[in-house]
């Protein structure tokens, strides 16, 4: 068996306080001995950005000093680091997540697809799509989605089909709808699915948002290898065998993989409206 060490960190950022967030991060990870590391979604700025403007203030290009700090961390630790980020492309602006492989001479960047709230008044829709980062090095194929791409079953299903071993989320969860979800996307998927959420709250314009913690990784069973408190600063660490998430029989006749029968699943792509 080869197994790998997954960290998922959750914490509290500070609106607005990407210094100190910043100092937070590399001071909770500074004794994580980890083959890849997950942050929160908009881990670097805070999450309830309540106009366009506010956030053009705030994003970086995915060459930026966010970028750049999350580069030095994954070639300190020789670990796959993952971190939400809010991006400036051009005139566009994304909640988005890097992938930072140490090797990498480019960082990857997934836009969130399926934004939530006032996400939709303050970022655009991503346009990357689901895409998988595949290291040999470290014998892991990785698949990022952001928060609520979770209430959507195909993002997860494309991350699969694409060879994800390990689904990572960095996640802002408001609601607690998810912990019963999030192991039906390991298990259908037979992948391995590492939540990293925030907690605490954020008030912005006499509207409070509470964070919901619980951050956890999930084994291809959906069982629960680790998860933190709903609220407080934690750092999860545990052990998977990327290879469990790459034979998808899970008896002598079936398989979550080849059972499928997708001459039937045409409306997925065809039926918009309802
Ligand atoms: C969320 O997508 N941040 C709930």
């Amino acid at each position: 068996m080869k197994t790998i060490t997954i960290a998922v960190v959750q914490f509290t950022p500070q609106f607005g306080k990407k210094k100190k967030n910043l100092a937070r991060m590399q001071q909770l990870v500074a004794n994580v001995t980890a083959d890849i590391i997950v942050f929160p979604e908009l881990c670097t700025t805070g999450y309830f950005f309540q106009t366009r403007d506010e956030v053009a203030m705030a994003a970086e290009p995915a060459t930026g000093p966010a970028a750049e700090f999350f580069r030095n961390m994954a070639l300190e630790h020789q670990a796959i680091v993952v971190a939400g980020f809010a991006e400036r492309a051009g005139d566009s602006l994304y909640n988005a997540c890097l992938v930072v492989v140490p090797e990498a001479a480019q960082p990857w960047v997934y836009r969130k697809t399926h934004l939530f709230y006032k996400e939709k008044i303050c970022f655009d829709p991503g346009d990357t799509g689901f895409f998988v980062v595949k290291d040999a090095r470290r014998g892991v194929n990785v698949g990022p989605m952001i928060c609520y791409d979770w209430r959507f079953p195909e993002a997860a299903r494309v991350l699969m089909l694409q060879g994800a071993d390990v689904i990572v989320c960095p996640a802002n969860l408001v609601t607690t709808a998810w912990r019963k979800v999030m192991p039906a996307r390991a298990i259908e998927n037979n992948v391995y699915l590492a939540v990293a959420n925030r907690a605490g709250s954020e008030k912005r314009q006499n509207e409070q948002l509470t964070f919901q913690g619980e951050s956890a990784i999930y084994d291809i069973n959906g069982r629960v290898l680790t998860a933190a408190a709903a609220s407080g600063d934690e750092v999860l660490q545990c052990k998977i065998d990327p290879r469990r998430a790459r034979d998808k029989a899970f008896n002598a006749l079936n398989n979550v993989v080849s059972d499928r029968q997708p001459q039937h699943y045409k409306e997925l792509v065809m039926r918009q409206n309802f």
